[in-house]
């Protein structure tokens, strides 16, 4: 359900936002990382991120080659607040792969039917064939999260919920499924900050929606939706990988890298990888 562009966006900027969120996005310059809290001080330079990730985008091929010759399948779930980067990230982890064998899965809200159905149901119909990557673009987790905060399941469904998504996430993985899921975190300023952008920019303007708008007064609701899912669904087999995503550039070679370095594909180049920038991309616990 989309709104048509209506400016409700700098509105709540204007009249709404709290006062050190509006003041850290008046005050940013377009180098710098609006989280105080962000462990580096400056976003990437476009020269370095272009150079890194070409290196990893080569290791990607490579390391598809391998899951299309031994029928390997490989689920990646991208998770996050709105404007987290769950798209742009996807975006530059598919840019050079063959896009037969490497999809998207992006589902809208259930039907009428669906919502009939066993949750997890309409996703394992997306879940990866051999030699498959498949990158999901929110994923079940919407129950943990989305789903909380604006009221569309109930309390008792998420417990359900809760109670079944170690044990969903555990028969993939011994089905031999390569299971990776990231949480990509954003700051509130950086967030309010790619909102402005994307209402101010008509090929941008999509990507909002009338969730977004109502989701920007709900920043806390959405914090404490958050940390219970990390803590319920945060599992030996199936861990959740929590990436600082305000540097969008830094965030998307995080996620990367993690992938391939947890990958044992051929001819694989672990100094073309580097190594992982464990500041921003760890477990729950960098989470915040
Ligand atoms: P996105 O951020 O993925 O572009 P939205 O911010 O509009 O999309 O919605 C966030 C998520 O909430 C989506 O996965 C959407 O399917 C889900 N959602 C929206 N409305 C409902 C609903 N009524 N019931 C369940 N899920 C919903
Ligand atoms: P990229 O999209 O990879 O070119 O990364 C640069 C992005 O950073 C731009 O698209 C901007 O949306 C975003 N950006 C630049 N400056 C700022 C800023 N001060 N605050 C928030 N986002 C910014
Ligand atoms: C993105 O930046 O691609 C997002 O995480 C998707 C969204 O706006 O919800």
């Amino acid at each position: 359900m989309d709104l048509p562009y209506d400016g409700a966006i700098s509105a709540f900027f204007e009249n709404e936002a709290p006062d050190d969120i509006r003041n850290a996005i008046k005050r940013g310059s377009k180098d710098d990382i609006l989280n105080p809290a962000y462990p580096h001080s400056e976003r990437m330079r476009r020269k370095q991120y272009e150079k890194e990730l070409r290196a990893l985008q080569i290791e990607l091929a490579k390391m598809q080659n391998w899951a299309k010759e031994s029928g390997t399948r490989i689920a990646i779930i991208f998770e996050g607040r709105d404007a987290a980067g769950k798209g742009g990230t996807i975006k530059r982890f598919r840019e050079n792969l063959n896009p037969r064998g490497a999809r998207v899965v992006a589902l809208s809200k259930p039907t009428e039917k669906e919502a009939t159905q066993w949750y997890f149901q309409r996703y394992v119909d997306h879940l990866p064939a051999g030699g498959e990557i498949v990158f999901f673009d929110r994923s079940w987790y919407n129950r943990g999260v989305v789903e909380k905060v604006f009221g569309f399941c109930t309390d008792e469904q998420r417990v359900h919920f809760f109670g079944q998504v170690p044990e969903f996430e555990k028969m993939l993985v011994d089905e031999g499924i390569l299971l990776f899921k990231f949480w990509l975190n954003v700051g509130r300023a950086e967030q309010l900050s790619r909102f402005l952008a994307r209402e101010s920019d008509p090929l941008k303007q999509w990507k909002l929606s009338w969730i977004d708008v109502e989701g920007l007064k709900k920043w806390d609701d959405y914090s404490s939706a958050i940390s219970e899912t990390l803590s319920f669904s945060h599992t030996l087999h199936a861990p959740w990988t929590v990436i600082r995503s305000d540097d969008k550039r830094r965030a998307r070679l995080a996620a990367m890298r993690h992938v391939l370095i947890a990958i044992d594909y051929d001819r694989k180049d672990t100094r073309a990888i580097g190594a992982a920038d464990t500041l921003i991309c760890g477990g729950p616990d960098i989470w915040d």
